[in-house]
């Protein structure tokens, strides 16, 4: 593989972590891995109890805790402890879809507001450790909310609002909510979306959902259940703003978030609260250099893990003023991101490559209407991001002075696990670089990226699912799924994964869950979906699909399954070509050969591989010659 060229460090004399104190850390972090963490755990966390262990158990049996018997509350880390020094101080600036709309809310205001929400939580009966599902836009009681949960010690499952009432309704009974959280309306790009009618929908079927509140994002009436339904501006103008903080365990469950596998349904990755805390605070500062008084924004939907570590609980842990975008990159202008960095003097950045690529297709023009002469750091994170787009990234968006963080971590993993140092490492566009402290990466025969030490920030367990959370671990590892190469310069590049989950515009989706959705239409008889590149979003879906015996393929059939598709799972799994198929590959014991399916969406065709176990040749044959170019 061709090498890309590498950029000399840069030299910031506030740089916590330089070319000189880097490899000392490192080594400190894998030989003497107790002392370390328990300092780092001192420096960014604030106890109620000091841990009288820092880490036991081992991947082997599954029993890995850190920070034991510690105690604290995220909330008054993010929040609270602040309020001496910087309780009007800027934690939070809202961007509105609308660029007219804006907000802004100090430490104080936060916590006024949060403590009010706790105490409706608790009015209605909610406990240290229930579970409330919030499905929200990116709007400030989203991240209010989140910071009442873990105040009174509750456990939030956030699921991102652009899944559908079906996919919302999975998740809600799978992490068994009692209340959900959410807004009349969601606004994105002008565009509206139906959130409140989403949950009516979903809960139908979820008898433990007692109460909902609902935040009146619009002026949009929508249908009203008394018996069930909050407005959250009433209920919080009733309440309290006196709500102490809960005394948690280190160990108790934080949040649940869902995210897909290669297999099954999606599942509800579990984090428990103090080493999550540690991990995420520790590495905001760090991969971020973030400095006092900095604006930082994180681009990401509080629906992801990223919106999580980066958007709410590592900036606010320290004391930093975060950004929360409720709209698109694209709306109302291609503009608008720069447009936002330069209105609010943003210093950090840390966004998507397909974001940058889709604003990078747009033309330079958009950009050079604005300065950007507040960066000082770029990020990305999500999916790898080709040297061109990074090129583009940092000269045209970084006026080629800022350093960009190329982020590699996990929904599981909790926190930055391979990433460069903005002030310490040589940058390689196109590489993630180097292991975050106390990460030991390992590249199997096969080329699969493991991770051989535990680290605080690690998932506790897979929700209601202790096999499957077994599954991540092999040969005393934990299997990230990815595929990475290591290079001469001890450099890590992420190549994409090695199962079957596609990463379509950084979202994860799992093939057999679009798969179950094509079956929830009743003239689909088979159904095999691959990933092919896309030049914006990364990779899209490829589906080949046979219909029932008398089922007429049509395009209008197409706009069905589609339409099925966007039913069960959202928008974000849209199917970009379906290709009708007579029968699909498959082994003589009838299982689906999707390595097959994939070079032929793929058009990698000259070397097919070892066809012994296929039954069929002539399908092959056929799916090969039938091949879609264009949707
Ligand atoms: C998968 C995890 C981590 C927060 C957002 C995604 C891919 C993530 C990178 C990167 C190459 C990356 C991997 C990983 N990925 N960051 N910098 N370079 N690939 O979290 O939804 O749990 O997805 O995203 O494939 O396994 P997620």
């Amino acid at each position: 593989m061709a090498e890309t060229k590498t950029y000399p460090v840069m030299h910031n004399k506030n740089a916590y972590i330089t070319e000189a104190n880097y490899s000392e850390l490192y080594a400190r972090s894998i030989n003497d891995r107790d002392n370390f963490w328990g300092e780092q755990a001192e420096k960014y966390i604030t106890w109620f109890q000091k841990w009288n262990q820092v880490m036991t158990g081992d991947f082997e049996n599954f029993n890995v805790e850190w920070f034991v018997n510690g105690k604290l509350n995220a909330c008054y880390n993010c929040i609270d402890r602040h309020l001496a020094k910087k309780a009007n101080q800027i934690a939070l600036i809202w961007q509105g879809d609308d660029p007219k709309e804006s907000l802004t809310f100090t430490f104080a205001e936060l916590h006024e507001k949060i403590c009010r929400l706790a105490n409706v939580l608790k009015k209605e009966g909610i406990k240290k450790g229930d579970r409330i599902c919030l499905y929200l836009p990116m709007i400030p009681e989203s991240l209010i909310a989140m910071l009442a949960i873990a105040r009174i010690g509750a456990v939030h499952s956030v699921v991102f609002a652009g899944f559908s009432a079906e996919a919302l309704q999975n998740r809600i009974l799978n992490a068994d909510c009692r209340m959900v959280i959410t807004a009349n309306e969601g606004l994105r790009g002008n565009k509206i979306i139906p959130l409140k009618e989403n949950v009516d929908a979903a809960i139908q079927h979820c008898p433990k959902v007692s109460k909902v509140i609902v935040v009146k994002r619009t002026d949009q009436a929508v249908s009203w259940d008394a018996t069930k339904n909050i407005w959250y501006a009433d209920a919080l103008a009733q309440a309290s703003a006196d709500c102490p903080c809960e005394s948690m365990d280190a160990l108790d469950p934080f949040f649940i978030l869902y995210t897909s596998g290669s297999t099954g349904k999606p599942k509800g990755i579990l984090h428990t609260l103090g080493g999550y805390l540690v991990q995420v605070a520790m590495t905001h500062q760090l991969i971020f250099n973030y400095e006092a008084g900095d604006i930082y924004w994180c681009t990401a939907d509080i629906g992801w893990i990223t919106g999580h570590s980066y958007l709410v609980y590592g900036p606010l842990c320290n004391g930093a003023t975060t950004l929360m975008f409720e709209g698109v990159p694209y709306y109302p202008t291609p503009s608008r991101f720069w447009e936002i960095i330069d209105k609010y003097q943003v210093n950090i950045f840390y966004t998507a490559p397909t974001a940058i690529r889709a604003l990078r297709h747009e033309g330079d023009e958009w950009v050079k209407k604005t300065k950007r002469t507040s960066l000082k750091l770029l990020g990305t994170v999500g999916e790898p991001i080709n040297p061109e787009v990074w090129e583009w990234y940092y000269h045209t968006i970084g006026n080629s002075h800022c350093p960009i963080v190329d982020t590699w971590w996990q929904t599981e993993t909790g926190g930055i696990m391979i990433s460069a140092y903005p002030f310490a490492t040589p940058l390689k566009p196109g590489s993630a670089a180097w292991p975050f402290f106390g990460v030991v990466p390992q590249i199997d025969s096969l080329g699969n990226l493991t991770l051989q030490h535990p680290w605080p920030g690690m998932m506790k367990t897979v929700y209601n699912d202790p096999e499957r959370f077994k599954e991540y671990f092999k040969n005393n590892a934990y299997q990230t799924g990815d595929n990475a190469r290591y290079d001469d310069d001890h450099y890590y590049w992420i190549t994409g994964r090695c199962d079957d989950v596609i990463k379509i515009s950084g979202h994860r989706i799992g093939t057999e869950e679009v798969e179950s959705a094509f079956l929830t239409d009743e003239a689909v008889s088979e159904v095999g979906i691959v990933s092919v590149p896309d030049e914006i979003k990364g990779e899209a879906i490829y589906a080949f699909v046979t219909l029932k015996q008398g089922v007429t393929p049509t395009d209008d059939l197409k706009k069905q399954l589609i339409h099925a598709v966007r039913q069960s799972i959202g928008a974000i799994a849209t199917p970009k070509y379906i290709q009708w198929a007579d029968g699909l590959p498959k082994t003589r014991s009838g299982k689906i050969m999707r390595r097959l399916l994939r070079k032929i969406a793929n058009n990698d065709v000259s070397d097919l591989g070892d066809l012994s176990t296929l039954a069929d040749p002539d399908i092959v044959k056929k799916l090969i010659s039938e091949r879609l170019t264009s949707i």
